[in-house]
C-alpha cells in the first residue's frame, strides 16, 4: 500500500472509488466534509440532519453523489468533538480501510487526518492514518490451507492542508513503517509456537539483517550463555529440548557519532510457557504462544527504526527459550545464579520470565545504553490491575517515564504507570538466596519489576508489562502489535531533541 499527500482544494473534483470525510456528532463539518457539502449543494447536511449519528466508529456511504467526481463519499463518524483522541482517527481510518478492502478497491483518498482537534499535530496525524490503514490489511494465513485474497487496495492519498504538505510527509512515512513493523510483530507472535521457536526467531533475525543494511545480528548459543554465566536464564531453558537462544539486533546508523549512546529495547521471547514444574492450568494455554510478544515487538520496532534509517543508535536483545515441565526442568526451591551473580531462589518456575530479563539486563550494561526498556508479557496480575487497555510501565526515573507516557499518548498506544519501591522489595526476600522469583499474590506486577529492578542500576530504565495488551482474546484472537507504536514514538521523540 503506497502512501501520499493530496493538497488540491478542489476535493469535489477528484476521481477516486471512496473519499473518507470524518464528521463530529454536533454536526459541526470538518473542512473537506465543507468542501463536499458546498459542490453536492447540502447533501452532507440533509443526511447528517436524518439519519447519520456521527457516533465513533460509524459509517454511512453515499454513492453518485450529485457534484462529487468520487465514486463514493464515506462519512466516517468521529464522536463528540471534546472526546477526540488519536485512538478515534485510528478506529475511523480502520473502518474506512476495512471497508474499501471488503469491497475490494483499489484507490481511495482520506481526509480525515486534516481533521485538528484537541492539540495534536498534522504529523501526528498522518502517522496514525498510515499506521491504522495499513493495519487494517493484516491477515494471518501463515498456517492455513486457503490463503487470504491479496489486497487490492493500493494507492491512498491523504488529504492535507498545502501549507503544511512536508509535515504531513513524514507522518506518513513515519505510520508505513511503524505499521510495518507491527504487522511484523503481529505476524511472529501469531505463529503458532511449533513453528515460532527460539530458532526460528534467530532465523527470522538474521533475515531482518539482510532486509536492512544499517542491521547487524549476533546470535549467542547455550555454549556462549554458559560462558557468560547466564545461570539465571540457562535455568528456565533447561526443560526443553529447543536450544535456547540470545539475540542481539544492532542498528548502526552511519551519520550517528561513535560515541552516541544507543537506546536498548529487551524483549521477553518465551516462545512457549506452560509454566514448568509449576505447571499451569489447560484453560487458555495455547494463548502462552504469545509470551515472546515482547521479543516480537522488539523485531517490528527495530524494523521500523531501520525502515526510518533513525539516526539515532538502537540495539534490540530478545531472550528466548520455551518453559516446560520435564526432568531436565528446573524446580520450585532451585537456587541458580544470574549473570550478575546475585543468587536467585526459584519459589515458582512459572514466574521465569523474570528470570529470563534478568540475564539479558545484566548483558546490555555493556553498551553503556542512554536508556534500557524491557518489553514483557510478564504477570497475569498487570491484566488484573489494567485489563485490556494499557500497558503497565514501570521506571524509577521519572524522566523517562513521563518521555514514554508521553510517547504512549501520541501514538494512541496507551500506558499507564505504576509504582516501584522498597516497601514492595521486601516482598522478594529469601531465606536461601539474595531474591526470591515471586512476591506473593500481593501486587504481583509490581514485585516482579520490582525484581527487575535490582538487575539495572547500570543505567535509566523502564519495564513495559503487556501481558493485557499484546494480544486479543476470544472470537477476535490475534496479537495486537503492540507496544510498537509506543516504542517507534518514543525513538522518534529522542530523535527530535
Ligand atoms: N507469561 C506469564 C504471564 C501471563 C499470564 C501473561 C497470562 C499473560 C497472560 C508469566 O510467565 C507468568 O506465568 N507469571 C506468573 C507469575 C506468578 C507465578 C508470580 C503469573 O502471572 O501468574
Ligand atoms: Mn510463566
Ligand atoms: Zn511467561
Amino acid at each position: 500500500m503506497e502512501f501520499s499527500t493530496l493538497t488540491s482544494a478542489s476535493l469535489h473534483q477528484r476521481t477516486t472509488q471512496a473519499l473518507a470525510v470524518g464528521v463530529f456528532e454536533d454536526q459541526q463539518l470538518s473542512e473537506a466534509a465543507e468542501i463536499l457539502d458546498r459542490a453536492s449543494d447540502g447533501a452532507l447536511r440533509a443526511v447528517l440532519q436524518h439519519e447519520f449519528k456521527a457516533k465513533s466508529g460509524s459509517q454511512l456511504v453515499l454513492r453518485n453523489v450529485a457534484g462529487i467526481k468520487a465514486e463514493r463519499i464515506v462519512l466516517v463518524g468521529l464522536g463528540k468533538q471534546e472526546k477526540y483522541r488519536p485512538q478515534v482517527l485510528s478506529k475511523a481510518e480502520t473502518a474506512f480501510a476495512k471497508y474499501c478492502l471488503e469491497a475490494s478497491l483499489t484507490d481511495a483518498i482520506s481526509a480525515l487526518s486534516s481533521v485538528d482537534a484537541n492539540h495534536s499535530t498534522l504529523r501526528e496525524r498522518t502517522r496514525l492514518s498510515a499506521q491504522a490503514l495499513l493495519g487494517a490489511t493484516y491477515r494471518f494465513d501463515q498456517t492455513l490451507s486457503q490463503k487470504a485474497d491479496p489486497i487490492t487496495l493500493k494507492s491512498v492519498q491523504i488529504w492535507v492542508s498545502p501549507t503544511l504538505e512536508s509535515e504531513a510527509q513524514a507522518g506518513l512515512q513515519e505510520g508505513a513503517a511503524i505499521g510495518k513493523g507491527s504487522n511484523f510483530t503481529r505476524l511472529l507472535a501469531d505463529l503458532p509456537p511449533n513453528i515460532c521457536t527460539p530458532t526460528y526467531l534467530a532465523d527470522q533475525a538474521k533475515q531482518l539483517a539482510k532486509d536492512y543494511p544499517s542491521l547487524k545480528v549476533e546470535v549467542l548459543q547455550r555454549k556462549q550463555m554458559e560462558a557468560l554465566k547466564m545461570g539465571s536464564f540457562l535455568s528456565v531453558a533447561k526443560g526443553s529440548v529447543e536450544p535456547p537462544v540470545f539475540i542481539v539486533i544492532k542498528h548502526q546508523p552511519k551519520a550517528a557519532a561513535d560515541e552516541a549512546a544507543p537506546l536498548v529495547l529487551v524483549g521477553k521471547g518465551l516462545t512457549f510457557d506452560a509454566g514448568g514444574i509449576s505447571l499451569k492450568p489447560a484453560a487458555k494455554m495455547d494463548e502462552m504462544k504469545y509470551d515472546m510478544a515482547g521479543a516480537a515487538s522488539v523485531f517490528g520496532s527495530m524494523m521500523a527504526v531501520a525502515e526510518l534509517e533513525l539516526d539515532q543508535p538502537v540495539i534490540g536483545v530478545v531472550a528466548s527459550c520455551e518453559n516446560l515441565p520435564s526432568g531436565t526442568a528446573n524446580k520450585p526451591g532451585d537456587v541458580v545464579t544470574s549473570m550478575a551473580g546475585k543468587t536467585i531462589e526459584i519459589l515458582n518456575t512459572d514466574a521465569e520470565g523474570r528470570l529470563v530479563l534478568c540475564d539479558a539486563l545484566t548483558y546490555v550494561e555493556r553498551f553503556k545504553p542512554a536508556a534500557v526498556i524491557d518489553v514483557a508479557t510478564l504477570t497475569g496480575a498487570c491484566i488484573v490491575a489494567l485489563g485490556h487497555v494499557n500497558t503497565g510501565l514501570f521506571s524509577p526515573d521519572d524522566g523517562l517515564a513521563e518521555e514514554l507516557l508521553a510517547a504512549a499518548q501520541s501514538s494512541g498506544d496507551a500506558a499507564w504507570r505504576l509504582p516501584l519501591g522498597d516497601a514492595y522489595q521486601e516482598q522478594l526476600k529469601s531465606n536461601f538466596a539474595d531474591i526470591a522469583n515471586i512476591g506473593g499474590p500481593a501486587a504481583g506486577s509490581v514485585t516482579a519489576a520490582c525484581f527487575l529492578q535490582r538487575f539495572t542500576e547500570a543505567y535509566p530504565w523502564a519495564h513495559l508489562d503487556v501481558a493485557g495488551t499484546a494480544w486479543d482474546s476470544g472470537s477476535n484472537k490475534g496479537a495486537t502489535g503492540r507496544p510498537v507504536p509506543l516504542l517507534v514514538q518514543f525513538i522518534l521523540n529522542r530523535q527530535a531533541q
